[in-house]
């Protein structure tokens, strides 16, 4: 390595690690600073910084100049592959030259146009994971004199120095970008969208219960948005940094399920050849969110009733207790009370876990919510670099006027599904095409109460005939009305 003179090194040093304490990282205002390092320590006259505009031919652009002529220089178009610095690119190689009249690879054009006179020039690469990404030249001196290698070395790592700055802005932007879309994904995940009083109730009650460790049971048909009300609990909580950890109860068999909430030692079933971790345990100083709780077997009720009584367990074939600290959120959509009073539920785990209940409403019940849920998932669904769409005209009240039983979460997939085939920037009703079996209930707002009831009505007795297969005795069974009443309803409603 070569020597570089002392007080230079010093000064040198003393500009760089400015640069680096500086807080702001705009790469441009830092290259313009190293830029004008260049100028006061080494005294040259003109430095400029050009980047590949092509990979295959390198040619070359204008990115920053010292002095005032950049406007001028960016709309010089570079011939690729010629003069100085062309060759710099081509070959990652710096050169010196001191007169460059003399040298075969001067380019006059830009000395030309730009009327500025230059007698020697030092030109280097600007390499970034050994890729010439741009070149970078220092053209004459102030005080008449020719480059010397001390200049060049001190020149060199400036060059190197603005690489750096190139590479670290992109992994920054890079990082910048990934950040956001984490952030956007994580805001999307868990954001409750709904005005409506239904939704709003329930939103005011999970952040009430939050701190509290006492269960939460969360009721409600599928897709009304259990799950994220568990997530909403969890993070509104002091536990939001400690883990939360979700599991189906009804996707795996009792036996496994066991395995899966306490763990297992070692040797305590075949095939356990190592000693493995529960759930539970996985959960502590955080939230268990057991879904579909009421489909878990009688046998697995009373393990877990003594756990959430004890707040302790034992491992599968282990002998030790294990103290664990869990908030328990648990979900079902069927009728929990039914299910204790018919003997497939536990009566005591049900009071244990039914501390505080919440019931999410249906779609259907707040009809109000359709609109902000349609902007919210037409964004979420949007491909990134694509424009979002817009809801097209009736769309609006095209969806409130069907039934969804499959609630918002039918309601997303459908959005999802009509973004993906809508080439045009709007979404038209046409885009959801809503099952037939599926009568839709015309509740648009402007038919009287008699209508949308007697629409109602007409749909549900219908529905109920056909699963009877038409023997309205069983249908008025069902209905719990009279077979009299049921004939008169059905003559009524013109119900065929
Ligand atoms: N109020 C809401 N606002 C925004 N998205 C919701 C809302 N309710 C439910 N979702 C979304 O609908 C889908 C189904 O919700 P989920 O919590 O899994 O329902 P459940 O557990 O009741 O079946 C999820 O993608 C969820 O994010
Ligand atoms: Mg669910």
């Amino acid at each position: 390595m070569k020597r570089i003179g002392k007080e230079t090194n010093i000064q040198a040093l003393r500009k760089i690690s400015n640069l680096f304490q500086m807080t702001s990282w705009e790469v441009d205002e830092l290259l313009a600073m190293v830029m004008n390092a260049a100028k006061d320590i080494v005294g040259v006259k003109n430095g400029s910084l050009l980047l590949v505009q092509d990979e295959k031919t390198y040619k070359l652009q204008f990115y920053q100049a010292s002095g005032k002529n950049m406007g001028q220089l960016k709309d010089i178009d570079l011939p690729p592959g010629v003069g100085i610095s062309g060759h710099v690119a081509k070959t990652g190689e710096s050169i010196v030259s001191n007169d460059v009249a003399k040298d075969p690879r001067w380019y006059q054009g830009v000395s030309e146009k730009m009327r500025i006179p230059i007698q020697s020039m030092a030109s280097f690469p600007l390499n970034i994971d050994k890729k010439v990404i741009g070149v970078v030249q220092f053209l004459d001196k102030v005080d008449g004199t020719v480059f010397n290698e001390k200049n060049v070395e001190i020149l060199e790592h400036f060059a190197n120095l603005m690489a750096k700055f190139f590479q670290v802005s992109k992994s920054r932007k890079l990082l910048g970008e990934e950040f956001g879309r984490l952030k956007e994904q994580y805001l999307h995940r868990y954001t409750i969208v709904g005005e409506s009083k239904a939704i709003q109730k329930c939103i005011t009650m999970a952040e009430k219960v939050a701190d509290s460790k006492a269960s939460v049971l969360l009721t409600g048909e599928s897709g009304t948005g259990k799950e994220l009300f568990a997530h909403l609990i969890h993070d509104r909580s002091q536990r939001q940094n400690n883990p939360f950890i979700s599991v189906s109860c009804g996707a795996l068999p009792a036996s496994i399920l066991e395995r899966e909430l306490f763990g297992h030692e070692k040797g305590a079933f075949t095939g356990a050849e190592t000693q493995k971790i529960g759930l539970f345990e996985a959960a502590n100083t955080g939230t268990l969110f057991l879904d579909e709780i009421g489909e878990m077997p009688l046998d697995m009720q009373v393990k877990l009733l003594r756990v959430v009584q004890e707040e302790s367990f034992i491992r599968l074939g282990g002998t030790e207790t294990i103290k664990v600290d869990v908030r328990l959120i648990t979900a079902t959509n069927r009728d929990l009370d039914k299910e204790v009073q018919e003997g497939n539920f536990r009566q005591d785990l049900f009071y244990r876990i039914n501390v505080i209940k919440m019931t999410l409403p249906p779609l259907r019940e707040k009809l109000e919510d359709i609109s902000d849920l349609l902007t919210f998932f037409i964004k979420k669904h949007s491909p990134e670099n694509q424009p979002v769409k817009k809801p097209g005209k009736g769309l609006t009240s095209h969806l409130m006027s069907y039934a969804w039983p499959g609630n918002i979460r039918e309601m997303e997939n459908s959005v999802e599904r009509a973004i993906v085939l809508t080439d045009g920037d709007e979404l038209l009703p046409e885009a959801f095409p809503f099952e037939t079996s599926q009568a839709p209930i015309e509740l648009n707002v402007g038919s009287t109460l008699k209508q949308a009831s007697d629409l109602f009505r007409r749909t549900f007795i219908s529905n109920t005939l056909k699963s009877t297969s038409g023997n309205r005795t069983k249908a008025a069974q069902v209905l719990d009305v009279q077979r009299s009443y049921l004939s008169r309803l059905i003559k009524e409603l013109e119900i065929k």
